[in-house]
């Protein structure tokens, strides 16, 4: 069965909540105008916690065809944790998806990948679907290491998991150095990571989950870079930082299957 791909925009801490009406209302008409067809490829806004029930209101008020989804979440399930949003809460939300793992999370929060795949775990519990990110910084890249450290990663992310759940998750490979750097890696760099990947869960969770298990790239994707990469056999989807702020440019990466 082909997969679907999924162009997900990560709008990281970026557009208070009037902002994100405005770009998500841009989106939406850019979309109809281009005469998107959801089922060619499955657009996606993930936006701060604060915008969602915004977004949530708007997506479901006028019938939009975009999906949208939060940027983390507490591992615990309520409780005295401070700061913390729980799974059930973005689930009530109707979010679909939610980022864990982020390599800004992990940089900057300390997230290990057994923390990342307990997240993912109660994503799914709660009905979602969580976009696991992996990737490795410039010294890993350096010493060519970067296959090996990227699957101990994956290993890791997707061992709480069952087959089922793995075969329903997105995966998404950032390498850290092509990140918000204008560096992106050759379409040739992201398939040998993103094959590695489902060859990994092919190998651990069985030919369906191999099969069916979505994989992202991101780091500096661009409407003029995006169509090379999604040419890649194993390459479903991008994970897209910056160009995701400006509506024109995130709706022409959303449907690069009518670029040319
Ligand atoms: P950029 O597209 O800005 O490089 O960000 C990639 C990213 O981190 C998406 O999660």
């Amino acid at each position: 069965m082909a997969r679907t791909s999924l162009m997900a925009g990560n709008w990281k801490m970026n557009l208070n909540h009037v902002e994100a009406t405005g770009l998500v209302q841009k989106l939406a008409w850019t979309l109809a105008d281009a005469k998107y067809d959801p089922a060619l490829s499955e657009a996606a806004v993930i936006v701060p916690f604060t915008d969602i029930r915004t977004v949530q209101t708007l997506v479901e008020g006028d019938k939009l065809p975009l999906k949208f989804g939060a940027q983390d979440v507490s591992v615990h399930a309520s409780g005295a944790y401070t700061g913390e949003v729980s799974a059930d809460m973005l689930a009530k939300l109707n979010c679909s998806y939610v980022v864990v793992g982020h390599s800004e999370r992990r940089e900057y929060h300390g997230e290990t990948d057994e923390l990342i795949g307990a997240k993912a775990k109660v994503v799914f519990e709660a009905g979602m679907t969580p976009i696991i990110c992996c990737g490795e910084v410039l010294e890993i890249r350096k010493q060519g290491t970067h296959v090996e450290h990227v699957l101990g990663q994956v290993e890791d992310c997707l061992a709480p998991l069952t087959a089922e759940q793995v075969a329903a998750s997105v995966i998404a490979y950032e390498p850290v150095w092509a990140i918000g750097t204008g560096e992106v890696a050759t379409p040739e760099d992201a398939q040998e990571v993103c094959g590695a990947i489902r060859g990994y869960v092919t190998d651990t969770f069985g030919a369906a989950a191999g099969e069916a298990v979505r994989i992202q790239y991101g780091g500096s994707v661009k409407a003029s870079n995006v169509v090379e990469i999604m040419a890649q056999p194993d390459v479903d989807g991008a994970l897209v930082g910056g160009a995701s702020l400006n509506a024109d440019e995130f709706a022409k990466i959303v449907m690069y299957y009518a670029a040319g």
